[in-house]
């Protein structure tokens, strides 16, 4: 018998998972949150939660010895990463044989270290990656839903053309514009009132203080302070931290049992528990959802999960790389962290590509301009189970990759042309690598919708077992995910809710 029985589990605490916690505790049901990260409320020596992306230490990455950014090198030389001692950090870069994943870690999943953009997709590319589902719903309902309770807001138009923070971004959109291509402004979770005190020196700064990546101390909107504060607020939600889930098995009465390994701050297991529940809901993300589901249909303990599970997994597309502007067109030494405009190319429909004019917020005049593109790459992978790690292994190619890169570079030629200039070398490694193509930000699938669940996130094969998360999103939404998962969760659980859970 399991030690501890709740009426539902929740695994994880990102966007599917917080959504799932909300209306569950709202609907009366005691539920259990299991995060494998920590909470991150408690100030360190330096009075701050987080530390920013300048001056990284143990907090920046989960269980490492040197912080592994994105960005590893500028003017050829190692100047960004730095050595840090083992800690459970916010930040993880999980390894694959020719794709590496950044994800959050920590309750709040992503929300504690993305970049704040809530991007709803074309209704017609929606359409087309999610057939089965009622598009004008999710536009009329869910899509608003996730947007108030995320607190979406929008940069005033009028401060964007005037501060000095975004002049950045400006250079970006004139180089665009110049090749005859539209940009449009991108909504946030970050407190734009909040980034205009900062600016004007009322307030702590976070966006405008190189904060980001390893999480912020002020401004973002984070999970825990909308979805999750709220389902805490039920008085029918407990979250556990530093635990993570492992194991899943189905008992003879119909009841779910998660095991867990507690570990302490120095990745240790500690304890090995064991959780029963009636409802068991997945939100440990793409990468974790999918690996728990693998994991257990390969050791037989959901034998019945179907083919489907483990398969279907993108990037959206993701590729990063920088142009080198003109002397004279300075991109400014005082950047925010916070994206708010995108290259729209979306509707090309010969190559279709979403680029996010990014931030280098180095506190220096660098002339990069910074792209993180999203591109309607095709490719898909899967995961198969490698039972000497008990871990889960991607089978993505670097030609997968490299598909990305050629619909990033055909935009980006436009753009190098129309204004006279060139990609930065330095940026990603010593090897002239100008597009950093190795990475993903926009982990998607491995349990898509409607295949390795029913249309709502229902698995198939057992009842009272839900998916919640990215898994659910086909490897390409087109645009940055987390409002789309959102929103999907929100749909899942109005529907659950009202079908599933009657006495
Ligand atoms: P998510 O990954 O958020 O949460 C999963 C949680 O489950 C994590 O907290 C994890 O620790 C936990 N977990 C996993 N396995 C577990 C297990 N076995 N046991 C216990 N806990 C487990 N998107 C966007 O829309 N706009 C943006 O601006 C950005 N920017 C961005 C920047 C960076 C640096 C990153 C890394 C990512 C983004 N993203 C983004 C992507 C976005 O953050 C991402 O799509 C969502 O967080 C995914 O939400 P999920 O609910 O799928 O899982």
């Amino acid at each position: 018998p399991a030690v501890d029985n709740s009426p539902a589990i929740v695994i994880g605490s990102g966007y599917g998972a917080a959504v799932a916690a909300l209306r569950l505790g709202q609907a009366g049901i005691r539920t259990l949150v299991i995060e494998m990260g920590g909470l991150w409320n408690t100030p360190g020596k330096d009075g701050k939660v987080f530390c920013s992306t300048r001056t990284p230490d143990e907090r920046s990455m989960w269980f490492r010895t040197r912080t592994e950014a994105p960005l590893a090198t500028f003017l050829w030389l190692d100047v960004v990463n730095k050595d840090i001692s083992l800690y459970p950090g916010v930040l993880d870069r999980v390894r694959f044989a020719n794709m590496s994943v950044f994800v959050g870690r920590g309750v709040g999943g992503g929300s504690l270290v993305n970049g704040s953009m809530a991007v709803t997709p074309l209704q017609s590319y929606f359409a087309e990656q999610f057939p089965t589902v009622d598009t004008a719903e999710m536009y009329s309902t869910y899509f608003p839903r996730a947007r108030s309770v995320l607190g979406v807001n929008t940069i005033d138009p009028a401060w964007f053309e005037s501060t000095e923070w975004y002049r950045f971004t400006r250079i970006s959109r004139k180089h665009a514009q110049n090749a005859g291509l539209k940009t449009t402004f991108v909504p946030s979770v970050y407190d734009f009132g909040h980034m205009q005190r900062e600016a004007a020196g009322t307030a702590t700064k976070s966006a405008l203080a190189g904060e980001v990546i390893y999480g912020n101390n002020h401004g973002k909107r984070s999970l825990d302070k909308t979805y999750l504060a709220s389902a805490l607020g039920t008085g029918n939600v407990t979250i556990h931290t530093m635990e993570r889930a492992k194991g899943i098995r189905r008992v003879s009465d119909g009841t779910y049992v998660v095991t867990v390994d507690r570990i302490d701050g120095t990745g240790k297991v500690v304890e090995t528990k064991e959780y029963g529940c009636t409802y068991l809901f997945l939100g440990g993300g793409s990468l974790g959802t999918t690996e728990l589901l693998v994991r257990a249909r390969e050791t037989g303990t959901l034998p019945a999960l179907n083919a489907s599970v483990g398969t279907g997994w993108g990037t959206n597309g993701n590729v990063m790389f920088g142009r080198a502007n003109h002397l004279w067109d300075t991109v400014g030494e005082n950047q925010s962290t916070m994206p708010v405009m995108g290259i729209d190319d979306w509707g090309n429909t010969s190559n279709p590509v979403f680029a996010e004019i990014a931030p280098l917020p180095t506190g220096l005049e660098h002339w990069v301009s910074l792209y993180l593109a999203i591109t309607k790459n095709p490719q898909r992978a899967s995961f198969t189970y490698d039972s000497a790690t008990d871990s889960a292994k991607l089978g993505w190619s670097a030609a997968q990759s490299a598909v990305s890169v050629s619909m990033a570079k055909k935009l980006f030629d436009r753009i190098n042309s129309a204004n006279s200039t060139i990609y930065r070398y330095d940026l990603f490694g010593s090897s002239n690598k100008v597009f950093a193509d190795d990475f993903t930000y926009h982990p998607l699938g491995g349990c898509v919708l409607g295949k390795a669940t029913d249309d709502y996130g229902r698995v198939k094969g057992y009842s009272k077992l839900y998916v919640t998360d990215g898994s659910l999103v086909p490897g390409s939404i087109g645009v940055n995910p987390f409002l789309t998962i959102t929103a999907l969760a929100e749909r899942t659980m109005a529907r659950v809710l009202v079908e599933d859970t009657a006495p």
